[in-house]
């Protein structure tokens, strides 16, 4: 992030005003921030949990911090923060109104009955097990991300992923022909 700020703060100057915020109401009051990060945010570095193995811990980081895996896996309340309660367990509205799957272990509507290579398959290459592929966003997320991971974290985060709480929640499905992913 310094180095982003370093390479901005070269950049010429150049005076032109600033659009207004086109945010409604009351969406775009700064001083909300401050209430919403009261609310949702807790500041500082992953603390891992001393009960669980190492492997787990990484799977947890790379979850909860560097993948964002619930920026769209977990459903948002209201006020659009994320359901603590429902960890990963999907959601209708998505970003963009996304229909987004339960990644928690429920085995009817989450990934309860998938293997290991089944959610191996997913990260690495986007293969889901009835042969489709993942499009979209998530189609993003494993060209961008998880099929750039080291084999090791792969496997962490299946680790974590199915400790987690089965949640049941049935998301709709997407009906749609094989994506050109
Ligand atoms: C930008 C939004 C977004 C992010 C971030 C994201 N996903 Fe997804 N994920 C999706 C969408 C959308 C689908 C459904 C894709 C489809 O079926 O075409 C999906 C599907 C999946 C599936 C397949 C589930 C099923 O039932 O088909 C798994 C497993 C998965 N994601 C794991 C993860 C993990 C692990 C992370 C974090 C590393 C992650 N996702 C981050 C949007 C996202």
């Amino acid at each position: 992030m310094l180095d982003l700020k370093a390479y901005l703060f070269t950049l010429p100057a150049v005076a032109q005003p600033n659009k207004p915020h086109d945010l409604s109401p009351p969406f775009g009051w700064r001083a909300l921030v401050s209430v919403w990060k009261a609310l949702y945010f807790t500041p500082g570095p992953y603390r891992p949990d001393a009960a669980k193995t190492d492997q787990w811990n990484r799977g947890a980081y790379l979850v909860r911090a560097l993948g964002h895996c619930g920026e769209c896996h977990t459903p948002r309340d209201a006020l659009g923060g994320k359901k603590q309660d429902m960890e990963l367990a999907g959601t209708d509205s998505g970003p963009e109104g996304g229909i987004i799957p339960n990644i928690t272990p429920d085995g009817e509507t989450g990934i309860g009955r998938w293997s290991d290579t089944d959610i191996l398959n997913v990260l690495e290459s986007g293969l889901l097990p009835h042969a489709d592929y993942v499009g979209g966003q998530m189609g993003e997320v494993v060209d961008e991300v998880t099929s750039k991971l080291t084999d090791a974290d792969r496997r962490a985060i299946i680790v974590y992923l199915k400790t987690l709480k089965p949640i049941r929640h049935q998301v709709r499905r997407k009906k749609t022909a094989p994506s050109a992913y």
